[in-house]
């Protein structure tokens, strides 16, 4: 028997045909990327991250903005997905059916070997046109990248401050949890989607991890205190016995 992971749950897992796996900033705490808030730091302190990260603010100066998402991209891109990242890729691999939602935009799931990826929030390494929209891999090294297909200013793909979340990504992610048998709600707040309720009405049998139970852990099956990095693999060993 897990020291962790309830025999209950694994239970549901076993018997799960649809598991829906939420992840926010917690899943990368231990890969050691910073919180929007916190990563700002030496040139970049002077500013606040909710008055960068906003259309207004790419008007007014895209060439600032630029500067400080390839800053972010550095950071980003200096860090390696965690234990906690790939045992939810191998998850994938033990149960007939899994969608990952992610509010996420570091790119470690993918990294990890996960596939079919939704991320809510985009994605800090795709450049997105700010005209028309399309997506673009990689910029092109200008101040201003310019969209291949329209020559409009690209920029960061990520979703900012005053925006929606892009539709298909919310219609997904919101079916996955309607028709999931189980969800996992992994270091998140869980105040931004509040997926994991939608899923509990449906009947599915939810479980947090989190080192921190959130106020809404309550209502769900199970709320397991630990950090992802130990808990997730822990939970795919016993499921892949
Ligand atoms: N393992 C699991 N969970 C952890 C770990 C860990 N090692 N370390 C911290 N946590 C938990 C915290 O206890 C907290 O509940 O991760 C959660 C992170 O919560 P938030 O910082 O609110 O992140 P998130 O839920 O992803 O929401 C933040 O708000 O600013 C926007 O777009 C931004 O997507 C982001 C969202």
């Amino acid at each position: 028997m897990s020291r962790e992971v309830p025999e209950r749950l694994l239970a549901a897992l076993r018997d799960a045909r649809h598991v829906c796996v939420l992840t926010g900033a917690g899943v990368s705490a231990e890969s050691g990327v910073p919180t929007f808030r916190e990563a700002q730091e030496g040139l970049w302190s002077k500013y606040r991250a909710e008055d960068l990260a906003t259309p207004e603010a790419f008007l007014a100066d895209p060439a600032l903005i630029w500067r400080w998402y390839r800053w972010r991209r550095g950071v980003v891109g200096n860090v390696e997905p965690n234990p906690g990242h790939r045992a939810i890729a191998r998850l994938a691999g033990v149960v007939p059916r899994l969608t990952l939602v992610t509010q996420n935009v570091d790119g470690l799931h993918r990294r990890a070997g996960s596939r079919d990826v939704i991320e809510l929030h985009g994605n800090l390494f795709e450049d997105r046109c700010f005209a028309d929209g399309t997506l673009h891999a990689g910029d092109d090294g200008l101040d201003v990248p310019t969209c291949p297909d329209c020559g409009g200013h690209l920029r960061p793909g990520v979703v900012w401050f005053g925006e929606a979340v892009p539709e298909p990504a919310l219609d997904a992610s919101c079916a996955a949890a309607a028709d999931c048998d189980v969800f996992l709600s992994v270091g998140t707040s869980s105040l931004v989607y509040p997926a994991a309720g939608l899923a509990k009405q449906n009947g599915a049998v939810v479980a947090e991890i989190n080192p921190n139970p959130t106020s809404q852990a309550a209502g769900f099956d199970f709320a397991l205190a630990g950090n992802s990095g130990i808990v997730l693999p822990e939970l795919v060993d016993w499921l892949a016995l």
